[in-house]
């Protein structure tokens, strides 16, 4: 897992993973905030919480290749970001073709790209006037929320919908669509 705030997706994964009995643990979650909730959460879980910022290691090359480091250690075989704030390096994103799911609060390829994070989705999509929003899981690829999706889940939206009630209805539904993706990938994968 990547993630960089409260892992509410991780947790719900975690639990999903292991009530389902699925072929498959996570292994370890990096993160850019070292005291973000998702790190608290692994390290309370005995799940290895890496930290690794541009901050800690400023050089880029040595960034990419500590992440990619870190992946291979464990052997990881797909990465699944959730709420992580950073891109992910082209290395590794060549690395992990197809290997790489991320979640987004809205309906792609609505909404998305450039400064479409947070409450900023929830926000556009009120002022829009959409009578529908939901969630996208998809796969990552060098642009930027624009690769293959694999699965997206709707939510109506009221008429006195605020960006903050919207958030929260959607996060509700990416709870249960993230391990939807999981499963279909996973199935795929054999
Ligand atoms: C989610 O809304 C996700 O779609 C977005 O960031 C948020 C992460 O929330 N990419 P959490 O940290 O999983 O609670």
């Amino acid at each position: 897992m990547f993630c960089s705030g409260g892992g509410s997706n991780f947790k719900a994964l975690h639990k999903h993973i292991q009530e389902r009995n699925l072929p498959c643990q996570i292994v370890m979650c990096l993160s850019n905030h070292s005291q973000c909730g998702a790190m608290q959460f692994a390290r309370e879980n005995g799940i290895d919480a890496v930290h690794l910022s541009s901050k800690t290691v400023p050089s880029q090359e040595a960034f990419v290749q500590t992440m990619l480091a870190e992946l291979e250690k464990r052997q990881v075989d797909l990465i699944l970001l959730a709420g992580y704030m950073k891109s992910v390096p082209k290395a590794v994103i060549e690395r992990y073709p197809k290997r790489i799911l991320n979640i987004h609060p809205a309906l792609l390829p609505k909404f998305g790209g450039e400064g479409m994070y947070g409450m900023n989705v929830h926000r556009a999509v009120i002022e829009a006037k959409e009578k529908e929003s939901g969630a996208t899981v998809h796969f990552v690829d060098e642009d930027y929320d624009k690769g293959e999706i694999i699965v997206q889940g709707k939510v109506a939206i009221a008429s006195d919908e605020t960006p903050e009630s919207l958030a929260a209805k959607v996060l509700e539904v990416e709870h249960r669509l993230y391990i939807e993706a999981l499963v279909q990938v996973l199935e795929k994968l054999g």
